[in-house]
């Protein structure tokens, strides 16, 4: 795929089939994914692959701890407050998402079960999971996130696989780390759901909207 093609293409699925992405071509989204930058070429990186037994014990510890409305406690804190823009593309995004998919506001089951959907991989067999030493820093986090971002265009750029960063992946960390043999310096950054997706499925048609160019992009002359 042309690079132009799959930056304006990719968008996160959300529905996958129960079919497994062979090892081979996890490794090579993986190895060209690697060529990221980073500060200094430091790579803060590190990346688990969980499949088969693990990939079994993580959706069910998640999803048992999330059902029983346990508090999460990401390595990561997430904002508690946003500015009001970025509060109303969030706010803007999850009502199309929920129209889209035909769920009304009023269907609070329905909604909470697409929620907790996020901890079975949206029914993906594989997920790949970012973590760094505690000591890195913001810094580190953005290098991070080059690396998802490569990970999520190369995944794309095979024919059926689709991906999706997930934050809920990470909000108990002690199961991913239990899950993966990891001390407690290890901190979680994002788990990726990634499969071959269902192309029939209402929710894998999204497209998400963007601000309006000019008002992000300001050239000075
Ligand atoms: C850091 C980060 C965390 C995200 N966490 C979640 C998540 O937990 N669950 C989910 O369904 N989507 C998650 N997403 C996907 C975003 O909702 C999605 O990227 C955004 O709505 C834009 O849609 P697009 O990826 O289809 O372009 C996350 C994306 C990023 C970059």
């Amino acid at each position: 795929m042309e690079l132009f093609e799959a930056l304006t293409t990719r968008t996160s699925k959300r529905d996958f089939l129960d079919k497994p992405v062979p090892k081979e071509i996890i490794e090579k989204i993986l190895s060209a994914s690697l060529r990221a930058p980073s500060w200094a070429n430091s790579q803060p990186w590190e990346i688990a692959v969980s499949t088969g037994k693990t990939s079994e014990f993580i959706k069910n510890s998640l999803y048992g701890l999330a059902k029983n409305g346990t508090a999460i406690n990401p390595d990561y804190p997430f904002p508690n407050v946003w500015p009001e823009k970025q509060e109303a593309n969030m706010f803007e995004t999850g009502k199309h998402r929920f129209e889209y998919i035909g769920i009304g506001r009023e269907d609070a089951e329905k909604r909470k079960e697409f929620t907790l959907s996020n901890y079975n991989f949206f029914n993906s067999q594989t997920a790949i999971f970012i973590y760094m030493e505690e000591s890195l820093g913001l810094w580190s986090v953005l290098d991070c996130g080059m690396l998802i971002q490569n990970i999520l265009l190369a995944a794309h750029n095979n024919n059926g696989l689709g991906a999706c960063p997930q934050a809920y992946l990470t909000v108990y960390p002690d199961v991913l780390r239990q899950a993966f043999g990891l001390p407690k310096n290890k901190k979680f950054i994002l788990g990726i759901s990634i499969g071959y997706y269902k192309t029939d499925s209402k929710i894998n048609g999204i497209k998400t909207f963007r601000n309006d160019f000019d008002e992000i992009v300001k050239f000075y002359d």
